[in-house]
């Protein structure tokens, strides 16, 4: 298939190209487009077999549910059987935004799209193209990060064409994205509301609104016995090709093992990747060394995660290390992704 790509500005937004995009979703396709999150990849949630066509294109195993992606609050109604008064404080707070909830479904929702759960997980995006491409396709888009399944997210559509150019009929080109990481996921269903994944929505943000918010422990544990709720957080996402470790301590300490460990690996043949901040990146003597962004503001830390883990990909490293970031902001879902990406290995000085 060949893959039709339309760059399209935030600022400027082609109609030819939404209602193209708007024609294929309704026909059943394929179509990648940015949201401020991440680029998602998105077909028609009502459409069973649009479902098979995203989980095929992403090489993505099928039990894993979809997020539904809409642009009004009025049509959440119709793909729920019931919405919680909480839920609606919340709604008015973060949507549109980077803010994912799961309600249980209704009957308009098949099963393909939500895995064979009877909940369904929904999200209202702020990016204004992701919101004209789901009013274009019908009103109700799943959209799964429109990366392999396995490969970090993608943050440009240049990560999308890597992974799926030939596999899907669109992608919107509307540059990066701002935020970096997927949304969080705030499961309604229970009480109180539980967070399955962080994201730039933190629980400090939702419990100054409504109160106590639980966190999944699964997201907190390394213990591969427990099953997250979100079935999607046990499989190894976000995965390097190369064996990632983070190193935590005194910045000080970390930068000299680092450098140590890595003019070991380098005089043993091996190729190094090192993830350093605008703080420390001088301090490195070796290896291929990225700044990730400032401890100053997290959030540019967030921006850059993927892309940096995509290019050593690319750059064929043996081995990657990465200094530790707070947890604290959109610092706790940085690290949620970095150490799944590091299948838990961190080395604690
Ligand atoms: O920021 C985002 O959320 C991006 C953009 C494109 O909107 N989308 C995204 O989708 O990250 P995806 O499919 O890559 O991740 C969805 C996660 C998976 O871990 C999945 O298991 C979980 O949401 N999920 C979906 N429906 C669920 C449900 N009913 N119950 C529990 N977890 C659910
Ligand atoms: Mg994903």
């Amino acid at each position: 298939m060949k893959t039709r790509i339309d760059k399209i500005d935030k600022n400027k937004i082609c109609e030819a190209s939404i209602q193209a995009a708007g024609e294929i979703l309704k026909d059943g396709g394929l179509v990648a487009f940015p949201t401020e999150t991440v680029y998602g990849l998105g077909a028609n949630a009502l459409d069973e077999e649009a479902a098979k066509k995203t989980y095929a294109a992403k090489g993505r195993p099928s039990d894993n549910p979809l997020i539904v992606h809409i642009a009004r609050m009025e049509d959440l109604e119709a793909i729920t059987t019931h919405v919680p008064e909480v839920a609606k404080t919340v709604a008015e707070a973060f949507w549109p935004g980077p803010l994912t909830m799961i309600f249980d479904k209704s009957d308009l929702v098949p099963y393909g799209t939500t895995g064979g759960l009877d909940t369904v997980a929904v999200r209202m995006p702020s990016d204004e193209i992701a919101r004209r491409v789901i009013l274009a396709g019908g009103g109700y888009i799943s959209a799964p990060s429109a990366n392999t399944s396995g490969r970090p997210s993608p943050t440009t559509a240049e990560h999308v064409a890597e992974d799926l150019d030939g596999r899907i009929e669109m992608i919107l080109d509307g540059g990066a994205v701002d935020i970096g990481v997927e949304s969080t996921i705030l499961d309604m269903t229970v009480t109180p509301p539980m967070i399955l994944r962080p994201g730039a929505v933190t629980k400090e943000m939702l419990e100054e609104l409504i109160g106590e918010v639980e966190v999944d422990r699964t997201l907190i544990e390394a213990d591969s016995k427990i099953v997250p709720k979100a079935p999607g957080m046990k499989y190894r996402h976000y995965a390097p090709k190369a064996s990632l470790s983070i190193v935590e301590g005194k910045l000080e300490d970390v930068i000299s093992y680092i450098n140590r460990e890595a003019g070991e690996k380098i005089a043993q043949g091996y190729r190094i990747g090192i993830i350093g901040t605008t703080e420390t990146i001088e301090h490195y003597h070796c290896g291929d060394v990225k700044c990730i962004g400032t401890r100053e503001d997290e959030s540019t830390i967030a921006g850059r995660l993927y892309g940096i883990l995509r290019e050593f990909d690319a750059d064929e490293v043996d081995f990657i290390y990465s200094e530790s970031f707070d947890a604290g902001g959109i610092g706790s879902a940085v690290m949620n992704r970095l150490l799944k990406a590091a299948g838990h290995h961190v080395i604690r000085l």
